[in-house]
């Protein structure tokens, strides 16, 4: 395992907020593998060093992976000022966990939260490249042209995206819905993306991640990952190390 900012480590063990425990570790209250160590900053392993605060041994949170159904008008970030309800709010778990990689407020759909920080790093890296699959509800009619287009990427302000899979659902004259797949994780990208190609969207859910899928979870429930789920997260994350 890669090596962790010291103070984070005790922080999700839940000794104490991470500038509390930056506190205690000038202090001297911190010792790894048996010695003082009150200068920051300082790595440790938490998996191999013997960590002690105060002489009570630290041990590592276990990890934990869930899967969520977010609902519109929910938000993925740790605080919010607005004071607006946020997706961590929504699984319950004493485990300080976030999200990985980040829905938009109007978006609903699947997103997954753990408190395993190296994997929700590489997962929300564009290398590891994670098919994600949303279904998009669109005023109007699609053409053929535009779909064309968004398959072989449009040009946004970061540069042109990569290729995406594109399939129609339902072509209707006031309405249609599209299966867009993408490898990025650019803001608001799928919105964005129809914007380039002329189209409102009315509604956007994201259905699969990899091969984690929506189904059977309803808006707002969520569950933890199963086993064969978090292997098929560590096997992709692991591929390019
Ligand atoms: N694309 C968007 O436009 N919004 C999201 O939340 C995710 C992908």
């Amino acid at each position: 395992m890669a090596k962790l900012r010291l103070q984070k480590v005790l922080a999700a063990a839940g000794v104490d907020s991470r500038r509390n425990c930056e506190q205690l570790i000038l202090e001297g209250a911190v010792r790894v593998n048996r010695k003082v160590v009150d200068e920051l900053p300082a790595f440790v392993d938490p998996e191999k060093d013997l960590i002690t605060v105060d002489g009570k041994t630290i041990r590592p949170a276990a990890k934990v992976y869930f899967l969520l159904n977010k609902p519109k008008g929910v938000i993925c970030t740790s605080s919010d000022p607005q004071g607006r309800k946020k997706a961590i709010d929504l699984v319950h778990t004493k485990e300080r966990i976030f999200c990985v990689g980040r829905l938009d407020a109007e978006t609903t759909g699947i997103i997954i939260l753990t408190n395993d920080s190296e994997m929700a790093n590489k997962l929300a890296h564009p290398r590891y490249g994670l098919a994600k699959t949303y279904v998009v509800g669109i005023r109007g009619q699609i053409a053929g042209e535009q779909v064309e287009k968004l398959k072989k990427g449009i040009w946004l302000a970061e540069g042109k995206t990569g290729r995406a899979s594109v399939k129609i659902l339902k072509r209707g004259r006031a309405e249609s819905r599209i299966e867009v797949t993408i490898r990025q994780g650019l803001n608001r990208q799928v919105r964005r993306m129809l914007a380039g190609v002329g189209l409102p969207v009315k509604t956007l859910t994201r259905t699969r991640i990899g091969r984690i899928e929506i189904r059977g979870l309803g808006v707002g429930k969520f569950r933890p990952l199963t086993k064969a789920e978090v292997a098929h997260l560590k096997k992709t994350t692991d591929k390019q190390n």
